[in-house]
């Protein structure tokens, strides 16, 4: 494994295999990575000649009373994992490089970041949708992979994709967890040992509105209820939200027709988590 600090090189490189035709998969993080991150290296392996991460804590996509400082970062560690987990080309850019100086250029996708986390976090997506635009132009992948642990950003860069022809084509793999179902995330490690207990009725809540779905509950008001009450009986929870949405425009359903997710964010402390399950009626 290679890895590429700077934009130039990447846009070199990237250039060269579009003419020799090699299939670029492309797996975005933010690093200090963990089995969710390397899940989709797996995926991108499958279908891909040459398999690239990109590692970058973005600043535009933090808020200023968010955690960009403080967010964890071990760049070593990182290469051995994604090493491992068969990754060609690490792309560790540093800030400048990405936005220099008089850098002015923003992807603003409306609509579908109007709510859940678009609506706690303003200029999240802002910030997610510009730089995953131009981790696109540099790297120049067919495919990029992205969890549905972040279900609102799936739907959120499928749109953008859509909208302004990207030639990318966008996969979401499924949710990797702890075996207590607690989904991985970089910010567990914020966790203290009582609140990473505590944190599991985020998907055994999500889990008891799941088996009522599959039992024929369609109301929304119904399956949020669960989850927020399991989520209550966690003394140290704060919930954020709990809502059941359209899983294409992220738009609130009040009954389940479609496709829909049933998205939760919750604080322990300063620590945000989310997770959320999609809930689809095949054919009835
Ligand atoms: P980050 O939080 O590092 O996540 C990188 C990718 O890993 C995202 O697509 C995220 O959904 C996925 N992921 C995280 N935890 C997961 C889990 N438990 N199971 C499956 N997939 C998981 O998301 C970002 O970074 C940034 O917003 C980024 C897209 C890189 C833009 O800066």
């Amino acid at each position: 494994m290679k890895t590429i600090e700077t934009v130039a090189e990447m846009v070199q490189l990237a250039k060269a295999w579009r003419k020799d035709g090699k299939r670029v998969g492309l797996v975005p993080t933010m690093g200090y990575l963990h089995q969710g991150h390397l899940s989709l290296v797996a995926a991108a392996r499958l279908d891909s000649d040459i398999v690239v991460m990109s590692i970058f804590v973005n600043p535009t996509q933090f808020g200023p009373n968010e955690d960009y400082a403080a967010y964890p970062r071990d760049l070593e560690h990182d290469q051995a994992l994604a090493e491992g987990a068969g990754v060609d080309y690490l792309f560790a850019p540093q800030p400048g490089d990405m936005y220099p100086k008089g850098y002015s250029t923003f992807v603003n996708v409306e609509g579908v970041t109007d709510y859940l986390c678009g609506a706690k976090r303003p200029g999240h997506f802002r910030g997610v949708a510009t730089v995953v635009s131009k981790l696109f132009h540099i790297v120049q992948p067919e495919k990029a992979y992205f969890g549905q642990k972040d279900g609102q950003q799936v739907a959120v860069l499928r749109r953008m994709v859509a909208d302004l022809n990207m030639p990318v084509e966008i996969i979401a793999r499924p949710i990797v967890r702890e075996a207590d179902g607690v989904a991985l995330s970089s910010r567990n490690v914020y966790l203290s040992a009582e609140q990473r207990q505590q944190a599991v009725v985020l998907s055994q809540g999500l889990a008891k509105a799941r088996d009522l779905f599959i039992q024929g509950e369609r109301d929304g008001e119904a399956l949020k209820q669960v989850v927020t009450d399991t989520i209550q009986s966690a003394s140290l929870a704060k919930i954020d939200y709990v809502q059941l949405v359209d899983n294409l425009t992220m738009a609130p359903v009040d009954r389940i027709a479609g496709e829909a997710m049933l998205a939760v964010a919750v604080y322990f402390g300063e620590t945000r988590l989310i997770d959320n399950v999609l809930l689809a009626i095949e054919s009835e």
